[in-house]
């Protein structure tokens, strides 16, 4: 019932997203036990392997087979692009469309290929948005193969070459997909090709470069969290706590001791959600405190399974577990796992977290009534900061499913649903009820990319409220400089905050409030008295700009740029605490209660990235990389999305 590493489910995972060429991103995985199963090795149990691949036969599982020819499992996408502008090019595309048809079925049963092929074909500029990344005239045939391993590689093949039957365009496809896969296909040939021999080559960098003659992309820039991770705790601050207090025990969370339990409950349960935790670590241990307390409080549905392995009692079913996992809850959906969250943030946040992963990543509203409350921000009954909603003529509309790509990529994140109506053309917006600017509407191509970018940066409030703490990476390790509003709101400062050049620059924030660690913040930044400031923080500079001095948005911006090249009103020594910690700490002692720590110097607070992440950047794909069980967002829901296929 669970699937090892490596089998068919994972392959359920990414057929979903194909089409996409830039999602793939699972290599290898550092964490098999995240799920409670033992190393790779031979059986231990009865337990069955993961489901078999449509199309496999289950030779594979075949332990009398003999060794050698069993091929590894193994996936590759693949996209046949192509301008055909006269007939006798279209009978051509045609045919291979066909034989990819074909050879994707064959290499599936017999040489355990997922073979993921789109076929875009380019006749008018209009067609498809990747047709733009290709020359608008002439004639040409080209394959993108992408694996794992090398990345994508584009592949020409013209029709005078190939043409001959379907033989040699079979040879020449089967070429291509050899060299993405452990071992040559030429062997799977159909007996009609067998004899054949097909041209096809890999482009040249120039000819790539050459391709379209535009510049390459743009970097795409994801915003990192979402609307209900923009106040997690900082785990360096659990670190120096003595954690003596914390109540550690839990009445609501079924507790879990063996791999067997963890079966069963997989089984029993629709949705369940576990933290791995132990005691000899404080984050872990504060991590704990706080799921036991969303167990309490929160009403889960039936089907619902709050839990927790106590791995200081288990060390055999937690083996092979990292520092991160014991902070990490997993979750699973019909014993699949779909989603993770290694952030820590108050109960709210994690019933927020719960509730998205059971709503899935997108939802249909199926008539105007559900439409008008969802752009009310209403979801599930309660209100939302930020809602996002796509309107597109049919569900096989191409924009529709890179838009669905998007979401399932973002699952766990934002409130996303669609509503299909036939006489629209797409367009995606997103509301949020409490700012000044309700609604932003999305202008850019429908590439998942772009979509993904819209979604994450439309989403987050124009000015982040920072007076009960922040998550560190919003305002550290990153390049902006920080503005932050002391006092109550200021009509120039919300206004500027609204535009979308100016949250390019900047990144806007305010506090307001008084306790002992936001005058500690104050005055470590320099603000004296109580009258409303501005304050400009690049790095260690720090400006001040009095409230009564700007008198319209345009020439906040002014002075903005005018003092940034100015001398600093104080400079920061890296040797001090920084300033906003104090803010962070506050929300470590509301939660937790109240504990004399030191707030450490951290030189690194100013740096563009944090050296000591164990986290790599996110990609372009908003995945997280490494392994597709703990890989959060992205897997939820995606073995339901997978109809983008063409074949
Ligand atoms: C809209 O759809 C929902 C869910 O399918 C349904 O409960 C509701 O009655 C419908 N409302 C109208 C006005 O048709």
């Amino acid at each position: 019932m669970i699937p090892f590493f490596g089998g068919p489910s994972v392959f359920n995972l990414i057929i979903s997203i194909v089409g996409c060429s830039f999602l793939i991103s699972y290599t290898e995985c550092h964490c098999p036990h995240m799920m409670g199963i033992k190393p790779p090795g031979p059986p231990s149990g009865p337990s069955p392997p993961g489901k078999l691949p449509d199309g496999d036969e289950g030779w594979d599982y075949d332990e009398t087979a003999a060794p050698g020819i069993v091929p590894e499992p193994h996936y590759i996408q693949s996209t046949y692009i192509y301008r055909s502008p006269n007939v006798q090019e279209k009978t051509f595309s045609s045919r291979v469309v066909n034989v990819l048809k074909d050879i994707r079925t064959r290499l599936a049963k017999s040489a355990r290929l997922t073979l993921e092929n789109e076929n875009i074909e380019c006749s008018s500029p209009t067609d498809h948005y990747r047709c733009q990344e290709y020359a608008a005239t002439g004639t040409w045939n080209y394959l993108i193969v992408e694996d794992q391993q090398k990345g994508a590689i584009t592949y020409t093949f013209d029709r005078k070459y190939n043409e001959k039957n379907d033989g040699t365009i079979e040879m020449a496809l089967l070429d291509a997909f050899s060299r993405h896969s452990p071992s040559s296909l030429i062997a799977f040939a159909s007996q009609e090709a067998e004899k054949e021999v097909g041209y096809i080559r890999a482009l040249t960098v120039q000819e790539m470069d050459s391709l379209s003659g535009k510049p390459g992309h743009r970097p795409i820039l994801l915003e990192k969290f979402g609307p209900n991770e923009l106040n997690l705790l900082e785990p360096a601050l659990l670190e120096v706590r003595t954690g003596s207090e914390l109540k550690l025990t839990s009445e609501s969370l079924k507790r879990i001791d063996s791999t067997k339990e963890f079966d069963k409950l997989l089984d029993e349960y629709k949705y369940v959600f576990i933290l791995f935790w132990t005691s000899n670590r404080m984050v872990s241990l504060h991590t704990f405190n706080l799921w036991s307390r969303v167990g309490d409080k929160i009403k889960v549905p039936g089907d619902t399974l709050l839990a927790h392995v106590p791995c200081h009692e288990n060390s055999e079913f937690c083996q092979g577990l990292s520092a991160e996992d014991y902070q990490t809850v997993v979750s699973y959906r019909n014993g699949q796992n779909t989603g993770k969250t290694e952030n820590i943030g108050d109960e709210e946040f994690y019933e927020n977290w719960i509730e998205l992963s059971i709503l899935g990543p997108i939802q249909k509203l199926s008539n105007e009534s559900e439409l008008s409350k969802f752009k009310k921000g209403i979801v599930n009954g309660k209100k939302r900061l930020s809602v996002t909603i796509g309107v597109f003529p049919s569900e096989q509309d191409t924009s529709f499913q890179h838009f669905q790509i998007s979401a399932e990529k973002l699952a766990g994140k934002y409130y996303t649903s669609y509503f299909i109506n036939e006489n629209s053309k797409p367009a995606i917006t997103t509301y949020r009820h409490s700012e000044k600017q309700k609604r932003t509407d999305y202008s850019g191509k429908f590439d998942p990319a772009s979509v993904m970018e819209f979604i994450t940066k439309s989403s987050i409030p124009s000015v982040i409220d920072i007076s009960t703490g922040f998550t560190t990476e919003i305002l550290f390790y990153q390049k902006r400089p920080i503005l932050i509003l002391f006092g109550e709101e200021f009509e120039p400062f919300l206004k500027l905050s609204a535009r979308q050049d100016a949250r390019k620059q900047y990144i806007f924030t305010k506090i307001s409030g008084e306790n002992k660690n936001i005058q500690k913040a104050k005055e470590a930044l320099g603000v004296v008295g109580n009258e409303p400031v501005i304050v400009l923080l690049n790095k260690d500079r720090v400006h001040l700009i009095p409230v009564s001095k700007p008198k319209c948005p345009d020439h906040l911006q002014k002075l903005l740029q005018m003092i940034s090249t100015s001398e600093a009103d104080k400079v920061l020594s890296t040797k001090d605490p920084h300033p906003l910690r104090f803010l962070q700490v506050e929300r470590v002692n509301e939660i937790f209660g109240f504990e004399e720590t030191i707030v450490l110097p951290d030189h690194t607070l100013f740096m563009d990235s944090d050296p000591f992440s164990r986290h790599p950047a996110i990609s372009e794909s908003g995945g997280s990389g490494g392994c597709p069980f703990m890989q959060g967002g992205g897997a939820g829901g995606a073995t339901e999305g997978g109809h983008h296929s063409e074949l």
